[in-house]
């Protein structure tokens, strides 16, 4: 089931979604039976941005029925936390590392881009574009403009295969998807995180302390496969698809729809092994449909 992706090798199509799964926390959960048995072809780290952030207030989850909604606010160490505690652990993993980034200015990005094309442990990009850009306002992921400006700034800073996640709370997601890839994106990855509320049954008020957060798992598979579908008509790049995959078939409807490696995410909270379960599950409807 090998699978070449940007030039990239892997075992097979499964990936994890940014976000969904902590390696570092797993090791120590589950010890070196872990790195034999990794669930994912290619690791995706959580997203990175240039100054340590602390999220957003608790609370920070609502379960759906058919999934999550996440106000998590990407916590994370920062670019420099980042490359002298995360990355030289990362870099033990037995796959290739894609490091997911996000700023909120064109250079920031191009600054964190930067610190990563020198890094060899890494394989290559993932560009989190739903963010505001605090220069224009506007949202990078939602404005094709925002995107051919933001790729013609970065681009040029690294050979690294640069993949760009769009977000699924944009008018037209495949105009994005094409000026990505005009300007020069090795990729796209969708879906990211539906925009979603909850209230508090009690008060009336926003459960989650950042009011609204983004809906995952089953509830947005429909949603990921009908937008996978029209990128995919829009564009030639290859597509890593996400959005509620919880099985091999829902994996197999992502990749019939276009997609070249598909992302588990939410289904990670439920079942740890869930990406071996998931590539095992496409490889036999594969091996059938063939025949
Ligand atoms: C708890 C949680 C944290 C996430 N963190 C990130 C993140 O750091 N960066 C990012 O680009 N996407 C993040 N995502 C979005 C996922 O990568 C993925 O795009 C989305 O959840 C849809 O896939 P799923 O339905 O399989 O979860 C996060 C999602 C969840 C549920």
């Amino acid at each position: 089931m090998t699978v070449e992706f940007c030039g990239i090798e892997l075992a097979h199509p499964i990936i994890n979604a940014s976000g969904t799964f902590d390696a570092i926390a797993a090791r120590r959960a589950f010890g070196e039976e872990l790195i034999e048995r990794f669930p994912f072809a290619a690791f995706v780290s959580k997203t990175v941005t240039l100054e340590p952030r602390q999220g957003n207030p608790p609370p920070r989850l609502w379960e759906l029925a058919g999934g999550l909604i996440n106000s998590i606010g990407l916590p994370n160490k920062g670019l420099r936390g980042y490359l002298e505690h995360d990355l030289p652990e990362l870099a033990t993993l037995p796959v290739p590392l894609i490091v997911n980034v996000m700023g909120s200015s064109r250079d920031q990005v191009a600054e964190l881009v930067s610190a990563f094309a020198a890094r060899e442990e890494v394989a290559a990009l993932e560009l989190n574009v739903s963010c505001p850009n605090v220069e224009t306002g506007l949202l990078m992921g939602a404005d094709p403009a925002e995107i051919t400006a933001l790729l013609d700034r970065v681009r040029p800073l690294t050979a690294k295969p640069l993949i760009v996640k769009l977000t699924p709370n944009a008018t037209d997601v495949p105009a994005v998807a094409v000026a990505a890839e005009h300007s020069g994106a090795d990729a796209v990855s969708l879906v990211n995180t539906v925009r979603g509320m909850a209230l508090d049954p009690r008060t009336g008020q926003p459960w989650l302390g950042g009011v609204t957060g983004g809906v995952s798992g089953p509830a947005v598979r429909a949603i990921a496969l009908a937008l996978l579908r029209a990128v995919a008509q829009a564009v030639e790049i290859p597509i890593v698809g996400m959005g509620g995959v919880g099985r091999g078939a829902d994996a197999l409807d992502l990749m019939r729809a276009g997609a070249t490696l598909v992302a588990v995410g939410t289904e990670s909270f439920r079942d740890p092994a869930a990406g071996l379960r998931v590539s095992a599950e496409l490889l036999e409807l594969l091996a059938n449909s063939a025949v």
